[in-house]
């Protein structure tokens, strides 16, 4: 789920798809998760710009994907314009029929200001003994990349950014799960290093496009300066021979509703 409004998130929708395809290139892993059957009906929550809601819907599914950004959903409607795709708050949606799952890729973490409210819609969104399915970062991911983010910003004098994502720790995850009215069937938590083939800029272009609101609050003459000591500082952890790499850690789970 993104968000359009500058306090929490802007993307750019277009360069989001062409230049992060990896962001759905991994999701492959869990679709297989998810198992989708035909006839099925399946929500996607936080779709982006619907490539996996599309693969979804190849099964032979019913689906509906959702996201908190009116401009993926735009592109969404425009490249997949047999799909059905909606705005929605993933704390704060509600359905109008019970899907027998939803699925979720690289969003949850987006959706950190009240993560037992999205349990709370998700459930409320299940048949009984649907499924919820989702992968989402864990606990230590992106460390590298922030820790540098956050040295610069010191260095430079700013405020702390409050950065925007949510990284829970398996365990605390489960608990909401569990608390929320879900039975935990799977859980992992994996390392999963993510080459960032189409970011030349390293570390500096991933702050560009995943965390660009925070540069609002920059003077314009130190966003550039600013942005290559973040590569100097993460350079030495996420700079291969091969190219950038980013540190993500992986949580995925699959979960029924009790
Ligand atoms: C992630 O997929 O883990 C992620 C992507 C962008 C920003 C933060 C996390």
């Amino acid at each position: 789920m993104r968000y359009d409004t500058p306090s929490l998130m802007r993307w750019n929708a277009r360069a989001y798809d062409s230049s992060f395809g990896y962001v759905s290139a991994h999701g492959a892993p869990l679709i297989e998760l998810l198992d989708p059957q035909p006839g099925e009906s399946i929500l996607d929550l936080g779709c982006g710009t619907g490539v996996l809601t599309a693969d979804i819907a190849a099964r032979g599914t019913r689906v509906l994907g959702m996201d908190g950004s009116s401009s993926m959903i735009e592109v969404a409607t425009l490249q997949h314009p047999g799909l059905d795709f909606v705005v929605g708050d993933g704390a704060n949606f509600r359905v109008g029929e019970a899907y027998d799952a939803v699925f979720s890729n690289a969003a949850l973490h987006w959706m950190g200001r009240d993560p037992d409210a999205v349990i709370r819609c998700v459930r409320m969104a299940l048949t009984p003994g649907g499924r919820f399915v989702a992968e989402m970062g864990g606990a230590g991911n992106c460390a590298a990349l922030t820790s540098a983010m956050l040295t610069a910003w010191r260095e430079y004098g700013l405020p702390e950014p409050d950065l925007p994502w949510y990284f829970p720790t398996p365990a605390e995850y489960a608990v909401r799960l569990e608390h929320g009215g879900f039975t935990v069937r799977l859980l992992e938590y994996f390392d999963r290093p993510t080459p960032l083939d189409e970011c030349p800029g390293g570390a500096a272009d991933w702050v560009r496009m995943f965390a660009g609101s925070l540069l609002d609050g920059v003077p314009p003459a130190t966003v550039e300066p600013l942005l290559t000591r973040v590569n100097e500082l993460a350079a030495p952890a996420l700079r291969r021979e091969s190219g950038w790499m980013a540190d993500y850690v992986r949580l995925r789970f699959a979960a029924v509703r009790a």
